[in-house]
């Protein structure tokens, strides 16, 4: 198949393109390079560095299935600026599927996320048809996104609703701000794990690798399974109460302290979700990491200097401070353009 991912050089992008090429298909890269470190995905025939909100039909040609991953993408990032988010994370989306449509590609899958159940409260483990409830501009992005996505479905065009869990785990470009990573460079680096909660918030979690292969199993499973399909992905044990995950990277860390902030309502998601719709049907989709073995892996990178000269909360690992840094720089504007964009 030939696949365009956006957004390939990012966190997920580069592990999602390593599994696509390994899996036989041909990729292009569509990355704007936010993040680019000047280390070429290897596993792209083609990398084409550009805007999702420019994206032109050329771009689209030959292409079978689009990974669509290009996002500021978490609360943090959506913060930045909330009208901005909806630009670059549901109206360009929007656009390049109704762009994929006209120009004949078959299926998109959506990289959205569980924060849209938001403040569900954890009780009841939430299945796809669970009342959407975004607490943040980021969340309403992504809610914004599926629905759009949907509208466009027919029997040519395949949207699928990929809702994944938080993601921890190293890959070529990881990052600090998710809160297992976190967590973990906190009690790699000072030995005291701050948890920026009272712990009882619930978040489900799933390692870089499951995103990966779960969207890759959605570009290729048979379409009568997944057409206009939502799934939450994550692992059939992948739902943690804060405290629960900071007990396990504890575990991980020999002789670190846990440190609660005892703020409740800081932040108001909790919400618990069931994954067993994907891991039912979704062919192929059969997620191989349980949190404990990504904490290991995670302590082993860092344990062996995968940091190199910078702290784990360093603009290199945070993808808030990273673009922050950027505009105080003056390489990107205000709308998060190069700064030598005509705009
Ligand atoms: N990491 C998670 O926990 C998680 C969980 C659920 C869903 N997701 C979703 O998965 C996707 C990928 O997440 P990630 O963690 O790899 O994010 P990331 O921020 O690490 O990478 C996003 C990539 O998109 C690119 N990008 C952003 N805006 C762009 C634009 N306007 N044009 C072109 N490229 C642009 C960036 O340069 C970056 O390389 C996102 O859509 C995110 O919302 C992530």
């Amino acid at each position: 198949m030939q696949i365009l991912v956006t957004g390939n050089q990012g966190y997920i992008g580069p592990v999602l393109t390593a599994l696509a090429k390994a899996r036989g298909h041909s990729v292009t890269g569509f990355d704007i390079g936010y993040f680019a470190d000047g280390t070429p995905d290897p596993a792209v025939h083609r990398q084409v560095c550009g805007d999702v909100r420019d994206i032109a039909a050329k771009d689209l040609e030959g292409i079978d299935a689009i990974i669509h991953l290009a996002a500021l993408s978490n609360d943090p990032m959506g913060a930045l600026d909330p009208e901005l988010t909806l630009d670059i994370n549901f109206r360009a989306s929007a656009r390049l599927a109704s762009l994929a449509k006209s120009v004949g590609v078959p299926r998109f899958i959506f990289a959205s996320s569980c924060s849209l159940y938001g403040a569900s409260g954890g009780e009841a483990a939430l299945d796809e048809t669970a009342p959407l409830q975004p607490v943040s501009a980021y969340a309403l992005s992504k809610a914004k996104t599926e629905e759009a996505l949907l509208a466009l479905a027919d029997r040519h065009f395949s949207p699928v609703l990929m809702r994944n869990a938080t993601a921890y785990g190293v890959g070529p470009r990881p990052r600090f701000d998710l809160v297992v990573n976190n967590l973990a460079g906190w009690a790699h680096t000072d030995g005291v794990l701050r948890i920026l909660s009272d712990g009882t918030p619930w978040r489900p979690l799933v390692h870089i690798e499951d995103i990966a292969l779960a969207a890759l199993s959605a570009a290729e499973a048979p379409t009568n399974i997944v057409h206009a399909q939502a799934f939450n992905i994550g692992h059939p044990d992948g739902n943690y109460q804060v405290r629960d995950i900071a007990l396990a990277v504890q575990t991980a860390f020999a002789g670190s302290q846990l440190e609660f902030s005892g703020i409740a309502n800081q932040d108001s998601r909790s919400y618990r979700v069931s994954f067993d719709k994907a891991l039912n049907h979704l062919p192929g989709y059969v997620p191989h990491w349980t949190l404990d073995r990504g904490i290991d892996q995670v302590a082993r990178w860092l344990g062996a200097g995968g940091l190199g000269p910078d702290r784990f909360n360093s603009p290199r690992f945070i993808r808030l401070a990273h673009l922050q840094q950027a505009m105080a720089q003056g390489l990107l504007d205000r709308k998060l353009r190069p700064a030598s964009h005509p705009n």
